[in-house]
């Protein structure tokens, strides 16, 4: 049975502005934006006021509005408004990755007690539908790993850099004229950002929830001419990495960091905003979607596509999670790294477990070594001035 949709937007800035052109040009969808929550009062709209709130009880207590769609860029307020309105029993959509991984292990048991559904396909790499197939499609395979780039605002910052020569600076500026940036760059360009897609696709992909703290991020922002030159060398590329992998039959292992990538992997060639994902499975082998990972309208469009959802009451079942599986996260792993830096002080031999090169010139530096993730994620030495940390994977 399908329903007629009366939503009550939270945001109208990129994404909710491309979730309301992508809904005017879907005809086949009964939904209508009833009321839209903003923020800023002074700011010019390009709908009429009448349309607009500023009071986000106008929309949670408004009995005509059926379903929410939270599409805000402040995490915190996003909480507020989403367990609101969850508990009382209204279903909700979002796209707030920080948000949902911050809290999803509580709005799983939130969805139980009050059977209200909450969707955010929009959360996970932009248009790829990659949540619905994990939950979906995936349930019955074993899973070896889910690997991918995951941030479109730094995958288009590393083709700027790596194949245009622009300049970090520019190319960061572009990604937020484009609206592929969050509000706080750092989210992205840090790994943040696909650290908290990361979180939401390993609890539906092996149904663990972790805690996005627990889990070791490192970004682009050091990324040096000396780098680049490094990778073209080899024929390789760097691309921002997030993975999660099955180390043994009880122990998962996840971060998020850059890679030196050959030309045989899928992600070699997803450029720009794009978003690329590698699931490889027992039986279906390696698989790869690639889509727009950033923007208002491929973000709108996964949004829609929850809306549409709602209509015939789907809900993420986390089937993986109630099975109890008991997989655990294993931060004992060795890592094969490229440490550059500038200083030669900066190299102290204790903190890799093996040294396999070692360069240094009058100009730059470098190490390739064998480090411990549980050992990265208690230091902190890769984040001075002048030194980067990429891994170097097959
Ligand atoms: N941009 C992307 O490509 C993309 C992709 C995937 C997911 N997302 C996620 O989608 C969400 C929205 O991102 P965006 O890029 O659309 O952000 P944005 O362009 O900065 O827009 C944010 C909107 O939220 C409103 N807002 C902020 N705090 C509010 C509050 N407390 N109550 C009501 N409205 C509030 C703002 O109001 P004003 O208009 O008054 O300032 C603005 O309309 C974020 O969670 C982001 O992580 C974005």
């Amino acid at each position: 049975m399908t329903r007629d949709i009366k939503i009550g937007l939270f945001g109208f800035g990129c994404v909710g502005q491309g979730l309301h052109d992508v809904l005017n040009n879907s005809k086949g969808i009964t939904a209508d934006i009833h009321k839209i929550a903003v923020k800023h009062r002074d700011k010019k709209r390009s709908l009429p006021a009448e349309y607009f709130t500023y009071e986000k009880e106008e929309i949670l207590s408004n009995k005509d509005i059926n379903l929410i769609v939270e599409l805000i860029d402040n995490a915190d307020d996003a909480y507020e408004i989403v367990s609101t309105a969850l508990k009382n029993g209204k279903g909700v959509v979002s796209a707030n990755k920080k948000m949902i991984a911050e809290h999803l292990e509580e709005f799983v048991n939130l969805q139980k007690e009050t059977g209200a559904s909450f969707l955010y396909e929009a959360s996970a790499c932009g248009s790829i539908p990659i949540i619905r197939t994990l939950e979906e499609y995936y349930d019955n395979e074993l899973l070896y790993s889910l690997q991918g780039i995951f941030n479109g605002s730094s995958n288009y910052i590393l083709t700027k850099v790596f194949d245009e020569n622009v300049d970090y600076q520019t190319a960061l500026q572009e990604a937020k004229e484009k609206g592929f940036a969050e509000t706080d760059p750092t989210l992205d360009v840090g790994g943040f950002d696909a650290k908290y897609k990361l979180v939401i696709l390993t609890a539906h992909s092996y149904g663990v929830y972790v805690k996005p703290e627990e889990v070791f991020n490192y970004g682009i922002q050091q990324l040096a001419g000396y780098d680049i030159q490094y990778a073209k060398e080899k024929g390789l590329r760097i691309k921002q990495i997030a993975k999660v992998y099955k180390v043994d039959d009880d122990h998962l292992a996840l971060y998020v960091m850059p890679q030196f990538v050959r030309e045989n992997n899928y992600l070699y060639n997803v450029d720009n905003e794009y978003n690329g994902v590698i699931v490889q499975a027992a039986f279906s082998d390696r698989q790869f979607f690639r889509g727009k990972g950033a923007g208002g309208h491929p973000t709108g469009s996964a949004v829609l596509s929850d809306i549409s959802a709602t209509r015939y009451a789907y809900k993420y079942e986390y089937r993986k999670s109630y099975r109890k599986n008991g997989l655990n996260i294993h931060q004992d792993i060795e890592l094969e790294v490229y440490f550059r830096y500038l200083n030669k002080d900066q190299f102290v031999r204790d903190r890799f477990v093996r040294i396999n090169e070692k360069y240094e010139s009058e100009e730059y530096n470098y190490v390739i070594a064998t480090v411990k993730l549980s050992d990265l994620k208690k230091s902190d030495y890769y984040t001075q001035e002048g030194t980067m940390l990429i891994e170097l994977a097959n």
